[in-house]
């Protein structure tokens, strides 16, 4: 599986990695990714805390934006309640349909319903309140995602960000990358509002905790 260059010490990753809970059997196919660009797959440690947290949270309704080939959504999909369901957001046609073959091959498609279409018409779409979001999609759209689902979330409600330390280049207040600069700024508007509580983790390549205060 391709990785992304780890932000933390080198080794630090794949030894947290050999110490964590490993991807369930439904994901294995998804490992190797069969569109290439397997940097875009969020990984075993996101995955395991992305399964943690819902275990823990027992949503009924979970948002994930940005399908790619169905990783997250599967991660997410075995780790939930019986009668709870992901709705998946992808905008790009074909990865749709790799991520709906990979979900029903892995038995879940009743479960994960993946949606084609830019991820804030989708959002705009769903009436019920959402348990856990996971941004993972389009960075210069991350502060829109937020805004559309902050004030959608359940009492108990949660919103993780992917990549929000992308991969360590976060910190150079001059970079001209619009995908750095996008995340420069949402993450100083997570920090300094104060409609919510957040915690970045370094955990591969950032990612962000969320809930509504
Ligand atoms: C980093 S990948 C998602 C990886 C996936 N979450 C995982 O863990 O394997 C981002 C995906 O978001 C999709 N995307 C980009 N812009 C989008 C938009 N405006 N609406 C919905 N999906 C979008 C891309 O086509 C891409 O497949």
């Amino acid at each position: 599986m391709f990785t992304l260059p780890p932000i933390t010490l080198p080794g630090i990753d794949a030894y947290a990695e050999a110490h964590s809970a490993p991807d369930p059997a439904q994901l294995a196919g998804l490992a190797g990714n069969d569109l290439g660009m397997g940097h875009l797959i969020s990984g075993p440690l996101v995955s395991g805390l992305l399964r943690l947290i819902i275990h823990t949270l027992q949503p009924k309704l979970v948002l994930d934006i940005g399908t790619f080939t169905g990783y997250s959504a599967l991660s997410m999909a075995v780790a939930l309640p019986e009668g709870a369901r992901v709705i998946s957001c992808e905008i790009d046609p074909e990865r749709a349909e790799v991520a709906r073959k990979h979900i029903a091959e892995a038995g879940y498609a009743d479960a994960v319903s993946v949606r084609v279409g830019p991820a804030l018409k989708t959002i705009a779409e769903i009436e019920e309140p959402l348990d856990l979001v996971f941004i993972d999609a389009d960075k210069p759209n991350y502060h829109h995602y937020y805004s559309a689902t902050l004030p959608r979330l359940s009492a108990r409600g949660l919103i993780a960000c992917d990549n929000t330390l992308w991969r360590g280049e976060i910190i150079d207040a001059n970079s001209t990358d619009p995908d750095v600069r996008a995340l420069r700024n949402f993450n100083d508007a997570v920090a300094a509002d104060p409609r919510c509580e957040s915690v970045m983790l370094t955990v591969r390549d950032g990612v962000t905790l969320i809930r509504r205060v």
